[in-house]
């Protein structure tokens, strides 16, 4: 403790008023600790927590207090919250002070609490103001962790019977303070960080929607000319030729499902997919899509079936279900080795219809099993036949599935195959 000695009276006290003092100090802090708890903005929650500390009978002080927050870069305090009557010039010339200035800049450099007897006697009181009367000082630092967050001040009377054991309580204060000072801070910084990287996001989702649908039209020219001229129709082209062409072809064909891939996450982040919703039969996409792998079964000698339950028509958007059941089911076929099952089902489970895939593929351990629906996730099993992956299947499975208020989900263990299932509500 910093301490002009000078005048200073060290009232000792009785073991009653020891007892009494003790149960205000932790009624205080009871209450301080309650006010920075609270919801209010800062500066509310500071002056309440100023008004408390003034009616603090053991402390003997006015009403007439305040909080300077701290610039650590710039090492300057500035005046944040104040209780009682201060005037014009006061306000105007306490608005920042440099650390090492007066009484709170010194302690804002010490990290000590100044108790001061006079502002008059008190060299180190180096501001004056017009018409200041007499008065002490308690002054004390605000840290959390040992950093400075701040200084809270305290006006007494000139030469008031301090008691030296107040600082114990006002440090404990200054710390309650400063902690929740920095912590609403990081609240702060917190929130502002987020509506930044949302910002970025909706600017990514703008970028990856412009980009791929500039990219399309180029990459059709690209498509549709490679299999013209491996066609012939345009002239004569010789075997190495038409080798080289079919591989254009298969890049740019794989090029053209990245990028519808890449424009419906773009679409469905930026809420800018109109689901075109009608009450239909699940079965009968289901059966399309067994149908429509049954060929890429049949390369690998999987066997691919389906049992379909008795289903009660529910409401979906046909391409967007299309697109799931078409995704999960050729995944199984894809992620597969040959001459294994692919079973298909649906069922009614409880107030949902359920559409599941059954394979006997490499399973997915846990840790891949938590990545599996986000974007561009391609995990340890590889496709067994050549095929193509983008990684981006299952997470728009799974954005189009919660746009139907429905879940994904898979049950599966490593080496044991997997169960991929989606459910759509009923009503
Ligand atoms: N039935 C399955 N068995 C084992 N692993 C699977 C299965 N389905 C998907 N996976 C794993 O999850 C990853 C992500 O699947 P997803 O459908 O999102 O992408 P992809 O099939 O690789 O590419 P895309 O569907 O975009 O062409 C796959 O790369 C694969 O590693
Ligand atoms: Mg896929």
């Amino acid at each position: 403790m910093d301490m002009d000695t000078e005048n200073t009276v060290k009232k000792t006290e009785t073991p009653e008023e020891e007892i009494h003092r003790r149960s205000e100090e932790y009624r205080v802090l009871h209450e301080v600790s309650k006010i920075l708890h609270s919801a209010d903005e800062l500066k509310v929650v500071l002056e309440k927590v100023l008004a408390t500390l003034t009616r603090f009978k053991e402390l003997e002080v006015e009403y007439k207090a305040g909080i300077f927050l701290a610039d650590e870069e710039k090492k300057v305090l500035r005046l944040f919250s104040v209780v009682g009557e201060f005037g014009q010039e006061f306000m105007e010339k306490e608005k920042e002070i440099p650390y090492g200035n007066c009484l709170c800049g010194r302690a804002a450099v010490s990290g000590e609490i100044i108790i001061s007897n006079s502002c008059f006697s008190d060299k180190r009181h180096e501001n004056k103001f017009e018409g200041m009367t007499d008065h002490g000082h308690y002054i004390v630092p605000l840290k959390s962790s040992g950093k400075m967050v701040g200084v809270l001040f305290l006006y007494t009377d000139s030469n008031p019977p301090w008691y030296i054991r107040n600082q114990e309580i006002l440090l404990s204060i200054g710390g309650l303070i400063g902690d929740a000072i920095v912590s609403r801070n990081r609240e702060e910084e917190i929130k502002e960080k987020n509506e930044q990287l949302k910002e970025l996001n909706k600017l990514k989702n703008q970028f990856l929607g412009i980009a791929s649908h500039d990219l399309r039209n180029p990459l059709y020219t690209i498509l549709s000319f490679s299999e013209i001229l491996a066609d012939e129709s345009v002239g004569d082209v010789n075997p190495k030729q038409k080798e080289l062409l079919g591989k254009i072809n298969k890049a740019s064909r794989f090029m053209k499902t990245l990028l519808e891939n890449l424009l419906d996450v773009s679409k469905i982040e930026s809420g800018k997919i109109d689901l075109d919703k009608k009450v239909q039969d699940l079965n009968i996409v289901v059966d399309q899509q067994v149908e429509l792998n049954q060929l890429l079964a049949e390369k690998k000698e999987i066997i691919l079936d389906s049992n379909l339950g008795e289903l009660l028509p529910i409401s979906f958007d046909q391409n967007a279900i299309t697109q799931v059941i078409g995704n999960f089911i050729s995944n199984a076929v894809k992620f597969s080795p040959p001459k294994t099952k692919v079973l298909i089902f649906t069922d009614i489970d409880g107030d949902n219809v359920r559409f599941s895939v059954r394979d006997e593929g490499p399973g997915l351990s846990e840790d891949d099993q938590k990545l599996l629906f986000k974007e561009f996730q391609v995990l340890s099993a590889k496709p067994t036949g050549g095929e193509k992956s983008t990684g981006l299947g299952l997470a728009i499975c799974h954005k189009l599935i919660h746009l139907h208020e429905g879940q994904v989900g898979v049950i599966s263990e490593l080496g044991k195959g997997s169960v991929f299932f989606f459910t759509l509500p009923l009503n």
